[in-house]
C-alpha cells in the first residue's frame, strides 16, 4: 500500500522516525518533509541521527503567520497527493503542517490516520490545540497514545476508528536511550556533573512573545543559582534577543543551539529537574523518571501531573522557584505510554485499510 507521512517540525521528525522503520517493513512510504523547520540544528540533524530516510519530497515552506504557513503547506501537499495518490495519508502530533496535511488529504476523500490523537489541553489560545481538534475531526484512524486521549474523543463524539496504541515518543526514547548514552558528549562539552544540573526549553508563544513570562522564567532559574543548560529555540532567541534578556542571562544559565536528540536525551537522562513548555519534553521527563516542572498553567500529558511527576507552575516565578527546590515525585513510577506503539500502529494499518 502506498502510504503518505507528513512531518516538517523538529517533534514530527522524532515520532515518524520508528514508525517509518516499521511501516516500509510491508508498504512503500512516501515522506513529505513541509520545510515548517528548516535549520540544521532544528531539522536535518534529526534525519541523520534517527536515519529517517530522506523526504521524497520538501515543499521549503519556512516561517510565516499561521495562515500564510498553513496555507503554503496546504497547497504543496494537495499537490503532492494528486500526483501520488496514496491509499493513506499520515499525520503527526499538533503543528501547522499536521493541519495542512490532514484538511489536503480528507478534501481530496483519502483516508486520514492522526498519530497522537485525542489530546487536549482544553485552552484554545494555543494554536496546537486548534489544530488537533480539527484533524482530530477528519481522521479516520486515530491513533491515542493515552485513554484520556481515548476518553477526550468520546467526549467529542469520535469513537470510530479509535485506537489505543501508546506512545510513539516512548519508542524512540527506548531506542535511542542506550545509544545516545554511548555517544553524546555533552556532558563533557559544558563541564556538566551527573544530577546536578537543571534542563530548560521554553518555545510556547505564550511564554515567549511575552516579556515578564520570559523575565519570570529567566529570573527564577537565574535566581536558584543551579547549573542550568538551556538549548534555546529559534523563536526564543528573537524574543530574549528582541527583549534585551539574550546578553544578559544569569551566569548559571548555559544558553546553546538547539540540541540534536541525541544530547538531548542525554542531557535530559542526567538532569536533576526539567522546566519545560514542550510537550514532548514533559513526556520524555517521565520515561527517563526526571522531575518535569511545567512551565505552563494547562497540559495535555495530564498522567505525568496526577502520577506526581510533573507539576505546573506556569511562569509564576515564585512558584518556579519553590519547585526547583522543593518538588519531589513519589516512588511510585507507573508505565504510563506503554512500548510498542510502532508496531501496532503499522499492524492496526495492515489490518484495516488497502
Ligand atoms: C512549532 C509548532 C509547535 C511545536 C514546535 C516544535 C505550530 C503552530 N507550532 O512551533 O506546535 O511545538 O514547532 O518545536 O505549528 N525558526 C527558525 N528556524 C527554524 C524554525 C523556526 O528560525 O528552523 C523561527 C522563525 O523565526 C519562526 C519561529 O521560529 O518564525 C517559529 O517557528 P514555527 O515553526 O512557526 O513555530 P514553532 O514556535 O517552532
Ligand atoms: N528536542 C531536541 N533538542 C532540543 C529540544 C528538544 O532534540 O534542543 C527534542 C525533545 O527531546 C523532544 C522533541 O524535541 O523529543 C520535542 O520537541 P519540541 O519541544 O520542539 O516540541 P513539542 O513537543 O512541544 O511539540
Amino acid at each position: 500500500m502506498k502510504i503518505v507521512s507528513i512531518a516538517g517540525a523538529r517533534p514530527q521528525f522524532i515520532k515518524c522516525a520508528p514508525v517509518s522503520r516499521e511501516l516500509r517493513k510491508s508498504h512503500q512510504e512516501i515522506l513529505v518533509h513541509t520545510g515548517q523547520h528548516y535549520d540544521p540544528e532544528m531539522s536535518d540533524i534529526f534525519f541523520d541521527e534517527l536515519s529517517i530516510p530522506k523526504p521524497d519530497y520538501h515543499l521549503g515552506v519556512g516561517s510565516g503567520s499561521h495562515g500564510k504557513q498553513t496555507g503554503e503547506c496546504l497547497v504543496g501537499i494537495e499537490e503532492v497527493l494528486e500526483k501520488e495518490r496514496p491509499s493513506l495519508v499520515l499525520v503527526y502530533g499538533d503543528t501547522n503542517s499536521t493541519l495542512a496535511g490532514g484538511l489536503a488529504a480528507a478534501k481530496l476523500h483519502i483516508p486520514v490516520a492522526h498519530v497522537e490523537a485525542g489530546l487536549r489541553s482544553y485552552d484554545r489560545r494555543m494554536p496546537e490545540e486548534v489544530n488537533r481538534v480539527l484533524v482530530d475531526h477528519v481522521s479516520d484512524l486515530l491513533f491515542c497514545p493515552t485513554e484520556t486521549a481515548v476518553n477526550n474523543l468520546l467526549v467529542e463524539g469520535i469513537t470510530k476508528g479509535v485506537y489505543l496504541t501508546g506512545d510513539v515518543m516512548a519508542d524512540a526514547l527506548l531506542h535511542n536511550r542506550e545509544i545516545a548514552e554511548a555517544r553524546s558528549g555533552i556532558l563533557g562539552k559544558y563541564s556538566l556533573t551527573r544530577g546536578q544540573f537543571l534542563v530548560l526549553t521554553v518555545h510556547r508563544p505564550s511564554n515567549t512573545d511575552n516579556r515578564e513570562h520570559m523575565e519570570s522564567i529567566i529570573g527564577a532559574t537565574g535566581k536558584c543559582g543551579k547549573t542550568t543548560l538551556f538549548p534555546v529555540h529559534p523563536r526564543t532567541r528573537k524574543y530574549l534577543k528582541l527583549f534585551g534578556l539574550w546578553d544578559r542571562l544569569p551566569r548559571n544559565i548555559i544558553a546553546c543551539e538547539p540540541l540534536g536528540y541525541l544530547d538531548m536525551l542525554a542531557a535530559m537522562g542526567s538532569a536533576e529537574k526539567i522546566l519545560t513548555d514542550s510537550g514532548g519534553v514533559q513526556k520524555e521527563a517521565y520515561l527517563l523518571s526526571v522531575p518535569c516542572i511545567t512551565l505552563r498553567e494547562n497540559t495535555e500529558w495530564v498522567e505525568t501531573v496526577s502520577a506526581g511527576w510533573n507539576v505546573l507552575t506556569g511562569s509564576d516565578r515564585a512558584m518556579i522557584q519553590k519547585m526547583i527546590w522543593d518538588f519531589t515525585p513519589p516512588s511510585d513510577h507507573p508505565d504510563l505510554f506503554g512500548v510498542g506503539a510502532s508496531v501496532r500502529i503499522a499492524e492496526l494499518i495492515s489490518r484495516l485499510c488497502r
